[in-house]
């Protein structure tokens, strides 16, 4: 005989029992307990579903019905239950609390119709999906809304619902209407709404008639000398949130929209950490009373919805701790470290170029020359023809010269003289050696200039650009040689590239000097010796050689007196070969790229 705990209390969701036998039938075991709060089918109201949990087994309850007095749960098991196994019974509370509602619908339905039509003999009812009681006698339609306002009225008035057990004398002593076939060998459970007459009742009923919800009086049926009045509750909104959660499922559903708002609130509120901590962890908060509900959880979820309800809390508290770091912040604004170090704003350099024309202007400062400027747009007569280079000679082909179209008069012209006559067109000049008449006409002697100018050519590709530059030498004096030419520009390597470098000069040609050399370093990186960088051990430079006598007497210097050296190089490649860069593109220097410019 299994004890009817849900008899007694209708709100137990749990329940630990012993297994008095579990026998196979088919896909399903008969699992019978000691005691049981699964309600069996009967009375019209529907069997409860649910778990059971063992040491060694968990069984789901899919039916339950009475045999006797045996309570028999129709169930799939995992593992087995032995013979006096200590089991735990988890109801399915949502679908349980549904019934309890809907079977209490009816006695308050029941109270209502008795009120309107008590001629009426109730016969039955059905406490399911299709809810309605029946009774001997009709009623006429009209009287639905009538019975449906009554019932709602003992609802609004949330009158307590009690349950009581009675001999079947005290029942008759009660009750003016008594159904046949009551036992009175033992004690009959009784139901009364406070207020109504007690009414025998074997199923389960919510504690309060409010807790049913609206009730609607759907339809009057009328046939033959029978009437059923057809009712139904609503499904949502009736239980309260702890009970609507109680499932795994929604459970979890739940502490995620909880995890959502909160960390979502946190982000944006403007209360303190403090706050928002006790607010959200404490024990008022909606995350506490959701993990409350963990204990009506059915066992073998528990796991889950504890892992979940973790994670849950772990996302929280990094949201406040978020907060925590972003409030430090904050009060930081008005705070300030003298100890911190400063925040080094970007700095920028000069131009590898510009670099390069301030450390090649010190070199040569130092053994005497001094830096000089000369016009960077000049006539055609300092570019070429006092360089040696009369008109139509074919050597001015080598500087693809902009020659842009302009005359002009030229300050220190020789009177009778025209432009044509001696100056020329106006070029943008094409390299520096444009200073050296220049220099010269300054009559100043001896001459140790150093001229670092723009220079510009029609050429633009990856190895050269319109615009460039270019630093001339000049030495002008009496007893000037090519060993004072070799001795300068091994001075400038040693000092600009380093002191194993030195210079060599091999035999090349230029109208404005002669002999004429281009100037080679040792490379790098072999020394001389010879490697993939260089192939031979030397790298080429630039132009140079001893002032032609014709430029010397251009600038109006008598080369019987006087001789010089001159050499004309880039600085562009100068400088590049002294960073160790090999530019696929020259352009690049001028390209205005702060990545690339910024590694010089
Ligand atoms: N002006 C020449 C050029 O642009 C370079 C040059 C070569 C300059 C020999 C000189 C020199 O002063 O002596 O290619």
């Amino acid at each position: 005989m299994t004890e009817l705990i849900y008899l007694t209390d209708s709100y137990k969701k749990e329940l630990k029992a012993k297994v008095v036998s579990c026998k196979h039938k088919g896909q399903l075991w008969l699992v019978v307990l000691d005691k049981t709060i699964f309600y069996p089918e009967g009375g019209g109201q529907p069997s409860d579903r649910g778990e059971i949990v063992g040491k060694k087994g968990n069984a789901h309850v899919k039916h339950v019905r009475l045999s006797g007095t045996d309570v028999v749960h129709e169930c799939t098991l995992d593992g087995v239950f032995n013979f006096g196994d200590t089991v735990t019974c988890y109801l399915d509370w949502q679908a349980r609390y549904h019934n309890m509602r809907v079977h209490s619908a009816g006695h308050i339905v029941h109270e209502a119709v008795m009120q309107v039509a008590s001629y009426l003999e109730p016969l039955k009812g059905s406490h399911g999906d299709h809810a309605f009681i029946e009774y001997k006698g009709s009623i006429t339609q009209d009287k639905k809304y009538q019975i449906e306002q009554k019932a709602n009225d003992i609802v609004s008035q949330n009158l307590p619902i009690s349950t009581e057990f009675v001999t079947l004398d005290q029942l008759q002593a009660r009750a003016s209407y008594i159904p046949e076939h009551l036992p009175s060998n033992k004690p009959l459970r009784i139901v009364a709404i406070k207020g109504f007459e007690p009414i025998p009742d074997g199923g389960t009923q919510v504690i309060k008639t409010g807790e049913v919800g609206p009730i609607s009086v759907d339809t009057i049926d009328n046939e033959d000398d029978l009437v059923r009045v057809n009712y139904s509750i609503e499904h949502h909104g009736e239980t309260t949130s702890i009970e609507k959660t109680s499932d795994a499922t929604s459970l979890i559903a739940a502490l995620l929209d909880v995890e959502k708002e909160t960390v979502d609130e946190i982000r944006a509120s403007d209360q303190s950490v403090d706050e928002l901590k006790i607010r959200h962890l404490g024990r008022s908060s909606e995350l506490s009373k959701l993990t409350s509900q963990l204990g009506s959880v059915p066992k073998i979820d528990r796991q889950r919805v504890g892992l979940v309800t973790n994670q849950v809390k772990k996302h929280i508290e990094a949201a406040l701790s978020e907060r925590t770091k972003t409030s430090r912040l904050s009060l930081d604004e008005n705070w300030i470290d003298v100890t911190a170090p400063g925040i080094r704003p970007p700095e920028g350099h000069l131009h590898i170029v510009s670099q390069a024309i301030t450390e090649i202007t010190r070199i040569f400062e130092r053994i005497g020359f001094t830096r000089v400027r000369h016009p960077e747009v000049d006539w055609d007569w300092y570019a070429f023809e006092s360089l040696n280079m009369p008109p139509n000679h074919p050597a001015r082909d080598e500087w693809e010269t902009f020659f842009i179209g302009l005359t002009g008069s030229h300050p220190v012209r020789k009177q009778g003289e025209t432009l044509s006559d001696k100056y020329g067109q106006i070029v943008l000049s094409p390299h520096t050696s444009n200073g050296q008449v220049r220099e010269m006409e300054k009559g100043k002697l001896p001459i140790r200039m150093i001229n670092i100018a723009k220079c510009y050519r029609r050429q633009l590709d990856v190895s050269h650009t319109p615009m460039f530059h270019q630093f001339e030498g000049l030495y002008v004096d009496k007893d000037v040689s090519i060993g004072d030419l070799k001795g300068v520009m091994d001075f400038f390597f040693k000092n600009y590239y380093g002191a194993e470098r030195v210079s060599r000069l091999r035999p090349f040609h230029f109208q404005f000097t002669e002999p004429s050399f281009e100037v080679d370093i040792n490379c790098g990186v072999c020394l001389g010796k010879g490697c993939k960088l260089c192939k031979d051990g030397w790298l080429e430079l630039g132009g140079s050689g001893m002032v032609h006598p014709n430029v010397l007497r251009s600038g109006g210097i008598d080369p019987n007196v006087y001789s010089g050296f001159a050499f004309g190089w880039g600085i562009e490649r100068v400088a590049m070969m002294k960073s160790g860069t090999k530019l696929d593109d020259v352009r690049l220097l001028y390209s205005n790229d702060v990545r690339f410019l910024e590694q010089f």
